[in-house]
Formats: C-alpha cells, structure tokens, sequence
C-alpha cells in the first residue's frame, strides 16, 4: 500500500513515522508547500519526497494523509476525492463552517472515504468511557467535566490561521463529548480570556476558555481549554451517571498536584505533549484509516462528524463575543437528507 501525506510540518511528521511502521503500508510518499521541509523529513525518516503536491495526487495513492494548515483542508480533501483517493484529513474539517458543510456535500456526493483525524476516539480511556455509557454501567449520565490544557501556546503565525482556541483545541473535546455520550448539543454558554501570550489576543482569539453545554437528553457538559498549563498536558473527562462514573486521564501521569498532606497520586511522571499522550491512539487512528483504504470498515470519524464538531465551536465563539446564551438551531447544519445518510456515522 502507498500512503501520501500532504503537509510534513509537526503533525504530518508524526503521522510519517507512524505510517512507515505499519507492516501494511509499503510506502509513504511526501510533499509539502516547501518542497525543502518534505525532502528534509524524507531524508530522516528514510522516505520519499515529491516536488508537489500535484505529483503526490499523479505518483498512484492508495491513500491520502492532509496534515497541511486548517486553511487548505477543503482543497486538498477535495483532491483526494476527485482523484478517487482514500483521504485521511486532520482536525479540524476546515477552517470555516461554510467550508465543512460544503464538505458534508462533497462526501454525501461521492463514494470515496473521508476519515477526520480525531484521534482521542481511539484513546483506549476515551473508548473505554464511551462502551461504559453505551452499555448503560452509569445509569444515566447526569454531568460530564471534560478538559484540554496544553503547556504552551502555539507559534504566532499557527494560532493566526487556526480558527481560535475552539475550532482549534477545544475541538477535540467537542467531538469526544458526542462520541462518548451519543449525544447532541442543545445549547452552550461560553466565556473566554486572556491573561498570557499577548499576539493570541491581537489576533482576535483567547487562551483560555470555558463553557457549559446542554445536551438534547438534558446532561450538562462543562469543559474548559488553556493554552497555558507549562507544567504538564492535562487532558481529562468526567462521566458522572446515577449509578457509577469513570475518568479518563486519570492516571499517574496526570498532571495535578494534591493537596493533601499524605497524598501519593499522582506519583509522574507527567506527560508534557499530544504527542506523548496520545502515541498509540495515533497509531489506532492511522491503522484504522490503512483499513479505511482497504475496505475492510466505513470511516470511524466522518465529515458529518467533524461539522458537529465544528458547528459546536462555532456555538461557543458566538457566545463568549456576545455574551450569552446560544442555542445550536442558530448554527447552520448540513441539509436534512445529508443528515439522514449520516445517521449511520460513528457517534
Ligand atoms: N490531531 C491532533 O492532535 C493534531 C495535532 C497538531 C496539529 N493538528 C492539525 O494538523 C494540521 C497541521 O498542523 P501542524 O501543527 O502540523 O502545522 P505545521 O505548521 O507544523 O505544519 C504544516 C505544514 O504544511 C505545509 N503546508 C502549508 N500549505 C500546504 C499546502 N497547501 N499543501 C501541502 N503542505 C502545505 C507547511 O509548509 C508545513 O510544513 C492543522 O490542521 C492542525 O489543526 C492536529
């Protein structure tokens, strides 16, 4: 099998490697907007580059990575597709919710698979959460606490084109909340600061964030989102039911300091990046796309996913820029009958 990955910045570097070490895959082929960047990982993974992203699309896919900028998702996803290639696209869909529902479009259209690279939905804490819910073992849940703090900002120039710290971080908790509850979101009240990096709130966006959704069984969600937690990546979630509850991240590695006196937990060492967090959701994650390529299962994250996702960060900027309650029939949705194929998607 031959992989193509366009885009080998810090995520589709990662993904690379994780791809080479596959026994199923063949060969993964590289390009970039700087044709340099994709030659230099080539060299130190051993790899194959190529002068475009064009000559990607020409050189025989089987499957295609897009790890480029958020900005050039529905571009590339669009290539992927009219080439007839498998096309594994990292969060989030696109950069804006015009151009996801355009893409809901362009995979209800067509009958090549679109995989949307959420990769906590392949965290065993995270699936293990979502079989507890499903299988009724809570009761009902009445409250979720879900959580993303990294340990430092992202450069100047990604957080300008990333859509904000929502469509951006929190986007990850968003869609792990519809896949862990089965849930929709009714409503959501957000708010949003800043107290650190001075070029996030010039560019319009804050570090940090925090919200309460409502969902349509009436479970309130809170989560919250910083960009400034330097002493560890904190990333949790909470399901209390009626009759049990379960934690995600809630292991030695957390990065949370007790104050009680005789405490031992957690004992570290703490785990200081996505990367390190999530190594083998990443590798489930691209193992499941290599079967996605196959045939052998639909797409475990779709592009109907992914607007959800989308439509919910969008819900939460509107509230915290106008200061209150929004409901998500304010959002604009993908049409009904592309609602009713998707009804048999992941969540
Ligand atoms: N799932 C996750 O945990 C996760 C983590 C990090 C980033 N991401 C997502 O991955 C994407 C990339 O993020 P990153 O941190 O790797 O960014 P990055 O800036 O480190 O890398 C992006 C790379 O894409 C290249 N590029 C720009 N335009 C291109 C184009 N049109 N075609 C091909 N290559 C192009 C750039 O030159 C750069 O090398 C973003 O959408 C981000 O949201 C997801």
């Amino acid at each position: 099998m031959r992989i193509g990955i366009a885009g080998t910045g810090r995520i589709g570097a990662y993904h690379a490697n994780t791809l080479r070490n596959l026994d199923v895959v063949d060969e993964v082929v590289l390009a970039d907007a700087f044709p340099e960047t994709a030659q230099r990982v080539a060299g130190e993974l051993g790899l194959q580059a190529v002068e475009s992203v064009d000559a990607l699309l020409d050189s025989g896919l089987d499957g295609l990575v897009v790890a480029s900028p958020t900005t050039t998702h529905e571009s590339l996803i669009r290539a992927g597709v009219a080439a007839g290639i498998p096309t594994f696209c990292e969060k989030p869909v696109a950069a804006s919710l015009d151009s996801a529902l355009a893409l809901a479009e362009v995979e209800r259209a067509s009958t090549v698979p679109i995989h949307i690279g959420f990769q906590r939905r392949f965290d065993a804490g995270y699936m293990r959460a979502h079989e507890a819910v499903a299988n009724g073992e809570l009761g009902f849940v009445h409250t979720v606490r879900a959580m993303t703090l990294d340990t430092a900002p992202p450069p100047k120039e990604y957080v300008e084109v990333s859509g904000g710290i929502f469509r951006d971080c929190s986007i990850h908790d968003f869609d792990i909340i519809r896949f862990v509850t089965g849930r929709e979101v009714s409503s959501v009240c957000a708010f949003g600061a800043n107290k650190g990096a001075p070029y996030i709130k010039t560019a319009g966006d804050v570090d940090t964030g925090s919200g309460v959704f409502m969902l349509d069984d009436d479970t309130i969600v809170s989560f919250s989102c910083s960009r400034h937690n330097a002493f560890g990546h904190d990333v949790r979630m909470e399901v209390h039911g009626s009759t049990g509850d379960i934690a995600v991240g809630l292991d030695d590695t957390l990065a949370l300091t007790s104050a009680e006196p005789d405490a031992t937990f957690p004992a570290g060492p703490r785990v200081m990046s996505f990367m390190d967090r999530f190594l083998p959701a990443y590798v489930r994650e691209l193992t499941a796309f290599v079967e996605v390529v196959q045939g052998t299962r639909p797409s475990p994250c779709t592009v109907h996913d992914g607007v959800q996702a989308q439509r919910m960060a969008e819900a939460c900027d509107l509230s915290r820029r106008e200061g209150r309650v929004v409901q998500m029939s304010e959002i604009p949705d993908v049409a009904d009958d592309v609602q009713a194929e998707a009804s048999g998607s992941a969540v």
